[in-house]
């Protein structure tokens, strides 16, 4: 049964849709013609399904420009892979500093081993814009501080944060860096070897345009962590104890192979559209519909006003509104998919002053159009002015 809700789709920083043919075809085809677990047994499918891993996994190390696939271990999601760090680094304790933008998988898992006891940790705040001062991550650090975490890009506000910096004044006091690429994989140029980062956490779903269930993290040479899983890894059945080495000390149990299929499929979709292109094509998209917003009466726009500052997304509200009302008007009487409230970030709304209300937050992917965005300022045109 063909599913055909008719909308326009600007809920991609939740997760991208649609997904490029070749995603598709690509997790079709391994559920129906490959089928084997990877690296599991020695029959055909089981090595086919394990060459599939091993590509998704060279081609995400190609896009980060990584030499080393095995540094690349894949997970469920960016919330696995910073709950990976984050707990594998602070197991016996120390502390951590953290910005005012962090999503919730970053400040829930410290909140946790902070109220166990485990380890403590500090917020950065950033201004009302979403900008950060890397200074103030250097004010902030202690004699026991053993992890730093930033987003490179806040889902909120759409800013950049300055990671090179951070990772240089990281680098001078050896302390890893933790950055949270969920935002920018796939719409931003990483390399995280090259900007001195230690940990890079990814997810699979939103600009990679792999399925959901897919993401990764990536871990620099010499700075191994704790599993938080043991089990079965195709290798070393013999033994009693986790393999020492990458991917594998990390990746216990059958893998997602399906969904890493897709992933490979929609990594080498943005690779061949090219980074560049799509950060033009959504800084368009976005530009144009927050200058038509700040047109509209009572429209407000949230996060830096220079757009190399930021990323393809547009937070705003319609005064006289709350974020809720304009969402399910947007989708009950126009077919138009946004989010609106508090975007599992309240340390960004606690930031830019919307705790309280939330945003309606439009997200673009280079599937979307000039017409959704003139859809979306129709829609909000109708809705301001009926107020
Ligand atoms: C900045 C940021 N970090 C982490 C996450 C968590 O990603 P996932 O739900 O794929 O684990 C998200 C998802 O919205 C995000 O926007």
């Amino acid at each position: 049964m063909e599913l055909d809700f008719g909308t326009v789709y600007l809920d991609n920083a939740a997760t991208t849709y649609p997904k490029p043919e070749a995603v598709y075809a690509a997790m079709d085809r391994f559920a129906r013609e490959v089928g084997g677990s990877p690296g599991r047994s020695g029959h055909k499918r089981s090595l086919e399904a394990g060459r599939e891993v091993l590509l998704a996994r060279e081609a995400v190390a190609g896009l980060l420009g990584v030499a080393d696939p095995c540094r690349i271990v894949f997970t469920r999601n960016a919330t696995e892979s910073l709950n990976l760090v984050i707990k594998g680094v602070l197991a016996s304790g120390g502390h951590a500093v953290i910005t005012s933008l962090e999503h919730n998988s970053v400040w829930r898992p410290l909140e946790a081993l902070a109220r166990a006891g485990t380890a403590s940790y500090s917020i950065v705040d950033c201004d009302p814009a979403g900008m950060l001062d890397p200074a103030r991550i250097e004010e902030a650090l202690l004699a026991d501080t053993r992890l730093i975490v930033c987003t490179h890009a806040s889902n909120v506000t759409g800013s950049l944060l300055p990671i090179g910096e951070i990772a240089e004044l990281a680098a001078r006091r050896g302390i890893p860096l933790l950055v949270d690429a969920a935002q920018t994989a796939g719409r931003y140029e990483l390399d995280p070897g090259g900007m001195g980062v230690q940990y890079l956490a990814f997810t699979g779903h939103k600009e990679l345009f792999g399925p959901q269930g897919t993401g990764g993290l990536y871990i620099a040479p010499g700075w191994e962590i704790d599993p938080l899983l043991h089990g079965g890894t195709g290798s070393r059945s013999e033994s009693s104890l986790q393999p020492d080495f990458l991917p594998d000390r990390l990746e216990s149990g059958t893998m997602n192979a399906v969904g890493l299929a897709g992933l490979r499929a929609g990594v080498e979709f943005v690779l061949e559209k090219s980074i560049a292109e799509i950060r033009r094509h959504e800084e368009e998209l976005s530009q144009l519909l927050s200058e038509g917003i700040l047109r509209l009466p009572g429209g407000v726009v949230y996060g830096p006003r220079e757009w190399k500052e930021r990323i393809g997304l547009v937070s705003f509200n319609l005064h006289g509104f709350t974020s809720s009302e304009v969402a399910s008007r947007l989708d009950e009487a126009y077919g138009i998919c946004v989010r609106s409230g508090l975007h599992c970030a309240p340390l960004a709304h606690r930031t830019i002053g919307t705790l309280e209300n939330g945003v309606v937050r439009a997200s673009f992917s280079c599937m979307n159009r000039t017409e959704d965005v003139g859809r979306l300022l129709e829609a909000l045109g109708d809705i301001a002015h009926a107020s």
